[in-house]
């Protein structure tokens, strides 16, 4: 598993909120979350986020123990220690073959499109290479999540979507280079997908 490292990704000006103090450079420090770490985790959501919904879904994860991958929440904190980004990657299965989902992910407002959300992206997955997890797949934007490595699941893998999602947006990552295995996906009850 991988331990508290830094990235080389530096802030770029711009993209702040505009009341929000703009982020000094830095270099973020990346790692699994702590327990201390869970109210600024749902600060991050409640801040990113219009709603709750998403704030409440990462909690709701953490409380069940078939869905939470204990180190495969990860956090990017400032040097001086203030959480800006988190992502989630939780137990769901294909068909019956486990894999990861990777969501939520959340970028403090004035902290976003520095590159902390694609750091901290970034470093849950290579934690999960680590763990041996094997296939990740996202639902999201079809834009943002490529540069990861993720592709259409259904076209490229035959992972099909638990509803009927846009090919575009509903993405898989073979995380070992194997072709992952094929079936619909059933994500973790917390997220209330049928
Ligand atoms: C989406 C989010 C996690 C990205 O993190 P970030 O640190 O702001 O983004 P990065 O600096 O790593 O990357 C910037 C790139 O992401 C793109 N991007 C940012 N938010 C995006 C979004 N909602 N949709 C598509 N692309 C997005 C930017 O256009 C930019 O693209 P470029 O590199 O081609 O110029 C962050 O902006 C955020 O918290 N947004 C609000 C919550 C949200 O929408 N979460 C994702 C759904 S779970």
């Amino acid at each position: 598993m991988s331990g508290t490292h830094d990235s080389d990704a530096s802030p770029a000006a711009g993209g702040n909120a505009p009341d929000a103090p703009a982020p000094a450079p830095a270099t973020w420090r990346l790692r699994p979350e702590t327990a201390q770490d869970v109210p600024a985790v749902r600060r991050i959501h409640l801040a990113a986020f219009e709603t709750a919904g998403e704030a409440d879904l990462v909690d709701a994860l953490r409380r069940d123990p078939a869905a939470w991958l204990p180190g495969l929440s990860y956090v990017a904190g400032t040097p001086d220690g203030t959480l800006l980004a988190h992502a989630l990657l939780t137990r769901c299965h294909i068909d019956d073959a486990p894999a990861v989902a990777l969501a939520p992910c959340a970028v403090l407002p004035a902290y976003q499109q520095c590159g902390a959300g694609g750091a901290v992206i970034r470093a849950l997955l290579e934690a999960a290479r680590e763990a041996g997890e094997r296939t990740a797949i996202v639902l999201g934007h079809p834009s943002y999540y490529p540069r990861f490595g993720f592709v259409p699941a259904a076209t490229r893998f035959g992972i099909l979507p638990p509803q009927p999602w846009p090919d575009e947006a509903f993405l898989a990552l073979s995380l070992d280079g194997s072709p992952p295995p094929r079936g619909t996906v059933r994500y973790a009850a917390a997220f209330g997908i049928d």
